[in-house]
């Protein structure tokens, strides 16, 4: 939802916090901020729009505070504007803080506080928290430091504001009191302490860390973290010592760098063939025709008994995980639903026992997904995670789950996460149906084909010219049909998915059959309708979906098999796949889709890597 970066340490903190929020500005973007602290007090900047606004307002001279805080917005309350954008001070400009979440008792405290005179200047729900902390820290003799265990005042303040909250932050504080002091606190949205050679660095996430150390702490909900100098200590944020370990951060600075690529979601769809070579690797195990999930040895038994699988994610995790639903049925005979996490947890769902959820999520901070996964904890389930973000909260929440390690996936279009998480959930499907009724010959069939997948998206991306003609040919159309059967059905949604939330051109997804019971009342020449037609057990029901778009002058554009000849009546346009197994062809389906969005956003000239509106992880309900 936002980013948020501090620094404390030997090196002037102004650049670093630049870089920092550069790195993190996926996740929101509509402002910017950072906050120094010197003995001599605090200097404050603030944009509205884009980091490279911020970064120009700055002056170069004179800035040699090593302590700062820095923050890159997605509003949730109150506009984008100057006011709005963090950081926020508090009434007596003692207290400056950034935060990620959403407070839920904000406005009572904040009518609480104006009774007691505070004033603010902003209509969002961060600047509450400032000012509640410097409540604490403003009013006399309510700490005595004889009997308290906290640090100073300023630590205790922290602590006693942030226990009257309801809601979701990841913060980061300074007191101008305090200038050689830097506090962290987290809850329910990501917090990471980088701990390099006596300098820190906090962020929402590593990739605004790995410049500087690759050691990292993670807190969890209810945590702090308080850097006094060149030494911290982690505690509960009621005052509890704890011990955090040390972890290594799992990705290098290059994973994260633009490269030679104009956008990362064309560096990330390029990426597909080694990131799914690298997702499968060492999990794959033909010989034996078996899959090795490390992450899940010990579910693999009751998994395999399992009576029902229920996935959960939200938008192209959602997708994915229809897809999973197919193949769990398909492969392993396993009854399988999915459901949007923000749905599952409203709607009372029934989980009897046995049951398996499987929790979605390429950032893993979705707030609906958590939820979703708390919901199905308290009703006694297994939930298993799927997830990209090495550490991140929902991989630390479940019972147990698998990484995707395809890397950082910076743009927000999701691309080869949803890849990864279709090999994941195969490769899933495939063990689970070995553990049941899945034939030897067909698994070996199935695994053979997987390991052969990083080849065959590797000469789909090779048409990215003849693709991008294809959408400058239709760039002017405002409303798209994406259409597919079966396992191609969820591919349809997801490409029409991409192909709104970067181009902001309409589309619907459909299963094929579905556009005669009603949308195909929309059907002209001005409304592409994309096919997905490879060969399958639906292809000729398909092709009668084509002709009945053609016989009421839609335009086609058909994604085929290599190789068939047939199709080529049926196809204003035309874009083959190789041919793979049907139970495999949404990794390999998707990839044309993910072009053809890739270059229509291009072509209309947007920022495809931060589209208008969205953010990389939402972390709001
Ligand atoms: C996908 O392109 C979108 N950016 C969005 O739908 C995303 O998939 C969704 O917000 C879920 O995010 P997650 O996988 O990080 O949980």
């Amino acid at each position: 939802m936002c980013g948020i970066v501090a620094y404390l340490g030997h090196k002037d903190a102004q650049p670093i916090l630049v870089e920092g929020l550069k790195r993190l500005e996926y996740r929101g973007y509509d402002s910017a901020g950072i906050a120094l602290l010197s003995s001599s007090g605090f200097r404050v900047h603030k944009t509205t729009g884009r980091m490279n606004g911020l970064e120009q307002s700055l002056p170069v001279d004179n800035c040699d505070e090593i302590l700062g805080i820095g923050h890159t917005r997605w509003a949730t309350h109150g506009k984008p504007t100057e006011a709005n954008a963090h950081p926020h001070m508090d009434f007596s400009g003692k207290i400056s803080i950034v935060h990620n979440g959403i407070i839920e008792n904000y406005s009572t405290l904040k009518k609480w506080l104006q009774s007691k005179g505070y004033e603010f200047s902003s209509e969002t729900d961060s600047e509450v928290v400032a000012n509640l902390i410097g409540y604490f820290f403003n009013t006399e003799n309510e700490f005595d430091n004889t009997t308290c265990q906290s640090e100073n005042k300023f630590e205790w303040s922290v602590q006693q504001a942030l226990s009257e909250l309801v809601g979701t932050y990841g913060l980061a504080i300074m007191c101008s009191d305090y200038p050689d002091m830097l506090i962290g606190a987290k809850k329910g949205s990501p917090l990471i302490l980088g701990v390099g050679e006596n300098e820190f660095v906090i962020a929402s996430d590593a990739s605004a860390i790995v410049e500087h150390t690759t050691r990292a702490i993670y807190l969890s909900d209810n945590e702090m973290v308080t850097i006094k100098g060149n030494n911290f200590h982690t505690k509960t944020i009621d005052n509890i010592q704890i011990t955090k370990t040390l972890k290594d951060i799992e990705f290098s600075l290059e994973a994260i760098e633009l490269d030679t690529y104009e956008h990362y979601m064309q560096k990330e769809i390029a990426e597909q063939p080694t990131a799914i070579e690298t997702c499968l690797k060492g999990r794959v195990d033909i010989a034996n025709t078996r899959v090795v999930l490390g992450g899940l040895q010990d579910q693999l038994r009751d998994l395999a008994r399992t009576k029902r699988i229920i996935l959960t994610g939200c938008g192209t995790a959602w997708h994915a995980g229809l897809v999973g639903e197919f193949l769990f049925e398909q492969i392993a005979r396993i009854p399988a639903e999915v459901e949007y996490a923000s749905e599952f947890r409203y709607r009372n769902p029934i989980i009897e026992d046995g049951t398996i959820v499987i929790a979605i999520s390429q950032s893993g901070e979705t707030a609906d997904t958590l939820a979703a996964i708390e919901h199905a904890k308290e009703r006694g389930a297994t939930v298993l995670g799927m997830v990209n973000v090495v550490g991140s909260t929902i991989a630390r929440t479940t019972d147990a789950g698998v990484y995707l390690r395809v890397g950082p996936e910076i743009g927000v279009a999701s691309t080869k996460a949803f890849t990864a998480q279709v090999a994941v959930l195969t490769m899933l499907a495939i063990e689970l149906g070995r553990r049941r009724h899945l034939s030897y010959d067909l698994s070996a069939e199935l695994l053979t084909g997987l390991s052969q997948l990083p080849d065959k998206i590797a000469s789909v991306l090779k048409q990215q010219e003849h693709i991008k003609q294809i959408a400058k040919a239709n760039i002017d159309k405002e409303n798209w049909l994406f259409l597919g059967r079966g396992v191609n059905y969820p591919v349809a949604l997801e490409g029409a998915l991409k192909l709104k939330e970067i181009s902001y051109i309409h589309a619907e997804g459909l299963p094929a059959a579905e556009m005669k019971h009603g949308p195909i009342a929309l059907i002209t020449n001005n409304m592409p309708a994309v096919f997905i037609a490879t060969k399958s057990s639906q292809y000729n029901k398909v092709i009668g979906n084509i002709e009945e778009v053609r016989a009421r002058g839609g335009r086609t554009i058909v994604i085929a098999t290599e190789g068939d000849e047939n199709i080529k009546q049926y196809a204003d346009h035309l874009i083959t796949v190789p041919d793979v197994t049907e139970q495999l062809q949404p990794i390999v389906t998707v990839i044309p889709l993910q072009m053809l969005a890739y270059h229509a956003a291009v072509l209309r000239g947007h920022d495809v890597d931060k589209p208008r509106n969205l953010a990389k992880s939402v972390t709001v309900e």
